[in-house]
């Protein structure tokens, strides 16, 4: 006899072990059909052949066959939380959105943080941003606020997702780097996206290498909207404020982290929760109106930009704590779907063309994902308020409509009704103008807030900048991509641009480059030309 995981095995007499259930029910089938014997299949005699008639066999082997689903096409490492938000004080004067109508107010939520590049099986200190995605379990419907860690993204328009995404990942004919930038068609990708220099500051600063998840500030990234019962609507950045504060690691300490401990984030947000020590974070907003959008910098449909705290101070609205771990990582944490469409009354989105696309984009990976129109009927992602539609049938149907009617307007005088008072209306705007492809003038400025965030590093942070700049270049094999990169360095800061091009051994220093040009027009002096060609 033997016990293993609370189970008693026994030896039959052919040496074989069965497992009895002890204090458990007994082991059954999908199908709840008791088994006898899991420890071997059906066989002729003792040395077979196998059976096709062992039916627990073959379902046993069936459903682990198809245990594993699609990973997500982006953030596919990840890891989350249970937790709440707690309102701090009524903001019915800003948005009609339930959760923020009542101080005190406790909202559950489930967070989950990720790497965006490596696979589902990558280590966890990355040079790479952070995803921050936060369900909102309200009272009137879920609200993901699908952020990041970042406060900008790469691209300005979403039709470039596919092919930023494909330049950051593996190289199709080699499959390496597995989960670090530092190669040549992320680099070539950037060299030749002027807009996303402003993000690549943040990505080779220390805010890519965070100490652990619970060291990270989060941010919606775009411009949203509140709008409030009589459809006055206010322009709103999301922002996360950590209560433990800011700190990331070394580039030399990520090395040897991801060597020794591949799931050092992980442990870190399993230990911390386990034994009590619950993050948390403050949610903020940075409220504005079109005066405001109209006087400021930069066009705040801009995902490339942010506005400086020092100029709109957010306002702190609640806070967040996470205090409990899924109890199974697969069913919450794998299975979990954020959209940014998902937002309550209350809650609208603007016209950034990043974020009309996300809106799009999110909805349609997860019927690949999960395989079924009704994922919204897996636990984590049905909301915990009353819902009622009319939706039916489909693969894995849980909560299909009862008795007759499943349409309306019906007769019968059943089922449930949309009501314009309560509703998601959408704020209404009047946009005109002729339908083009067309990137606004106020998207031009590609540098300015790069340099800003640059000059706003301590020394020792520009230090870092620049090491990463230089490591990740080195690893370029194409001298051209360098080159480029420094001609977009020296708009950002020059020194910063001679120390980056002196580390890689460029002694004549390219062209500024001019972001209205097409990258691949880079002017070279003769030495130059020489270098980048070989
Ligand atoms: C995940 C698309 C930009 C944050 C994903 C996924 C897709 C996607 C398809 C996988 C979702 C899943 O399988 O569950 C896009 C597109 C973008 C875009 C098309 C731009 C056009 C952004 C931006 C942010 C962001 C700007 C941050 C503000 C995230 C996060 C996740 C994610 C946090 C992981 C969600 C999770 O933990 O399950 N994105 N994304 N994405 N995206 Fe985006």
């Amino acid at each position: 006899e033997a016990r293993v995981h609370d189970q008693t095995l026994t030896r039959g007499a052919g040496g074989e072990w069965h497992q009895t259930a002890t204090d458990q029910d007994v082991l059954t089938t999908a199908q709840g059909t008791p088994v006898a014997d899991d420890q071997n299949s059906l066989k002729v005699g003792a040395r077979g052949p196998a059976l096709i008639e062992d039916f627990h066999f073959r379902e046993k082997l069936f459903h682990f066959d198809h245990e594993r689903i699609p990973e997500r096409v982006v953030h596919a490492r990840g890891y989350g939380a249970h937790g709440y938000f707690e309102t701090y004080q009524n903001l019915s004067h800003l948005t009609r959105a339930d959760i923020f109508q009542r101080s005190g107010e406790i909202t559950p939520v489930f967070v989950r943080f990720s790497t965006v590049a490596g696979s589902k099986g990558s280590f966890d200190l990355a040079r790479d941003v952070r995803g921050f995605a936060v369900k909102f379990y309200t009272r009137e419907g879920n609200w993901d606020l699908v952020g990041n860690n970042i406060p900008v993204f790469f691209i300005q328009d979403a039709i470039k997702f596919p092919d930023m995404v494909h330049a950051v990942k593996p190289e199709p004919d080699r499959a390496f780097p597995q989960a670090q930038s530092a190669h040549d068609n992320f680099w070539d990708f950037i060299s030749l996206t002027p807009e996303s220099m402003h993000m690549i500051m943040w990505i080779m600063s220390d805010r890519a290498i965070p100490r652990s998840f619970r060291f990270m500030e989060g941010f919606g990234v775009h411009t949203f909207r509140l709008v409030d019962a009589e459809d006055r609507s206010t322009f709103v950045k999301f922002l996360w404020k950590p209560k433990l504060g800011l700190q990331s690691v070394l580039w030399n300490e990520a090395v040897k982290i991801n060597g020794a401990d591949p799931d050092f984030h992980r442990r870190d947000l399993w230990s911390a929760i386990q034994s009590g020590n619950f993050p948390e974070w403050e949610l903020q907003m940075q409220l504005f109106d079109q005066d405001f959008a109209d006087s400021f910098d930069f066009d705040v449909l801009d995902p490339t930009k942010l506005i400086p705290e020092e100029i709109l101070p957010p306002l702190p609205v609640g806070r967040m704590v996470l205090d409990r771990m899924p109890d199974n990582f697969f069913a919450e944490t794998e299975q979990i779907a954020f959209m940014t469409q998902n937002v309550p009354p209350g809650i609208d989105f603007s016209d950034d063309p990043l974020l009309q696309g996300r809106n799009f984009s999110y909805l349609d990976t997860q019927l690949k994902r999960l395989g079924s129109p009704n994922f919204t009927h897996l636990p984590i992602n049905a909301p915990k308020c009353p819902f009622a539609h009319f939706q039916q049938d489909g693969h894995m149907a849980m909560h299909n409509p009862r008795g007759r009617v499943n349409y309306q307007p019906n007769s019968w005088g059943r089922g449930p009704r949309e009501d314009p008072r309560r509703g998601h209306r959408s704020h209404a705007t009047e946009p005109t103008g002729p339908k083009q492809r067309l990137r606004p003038e106020s998207f031009a400025d590609h540098y300015s807030q790069a340099r800003q965030f640059y000059r706003s590093q301590t020394p020792i942070e520009q230090r870092h900048i620049i090491d990463a700049l230089t490591f990740e270049l080195s690893k370029c094999e194409m001298p051209m991509i360098r080159i480029r990169m420094v001609a977009h360095l020296m708009q950002i800061d020059r020194a910063m641009a001679e120390m980056v091009a002196e580390k890689l051994g460029i002694d004549s220093m390219p062209h500024p480059a001019d972001a209205a040009l097409p990258a691949q027009d880079l002017p070279l002096s003769p030495a130059l030309s020489i270098l980048a060609n070989g």
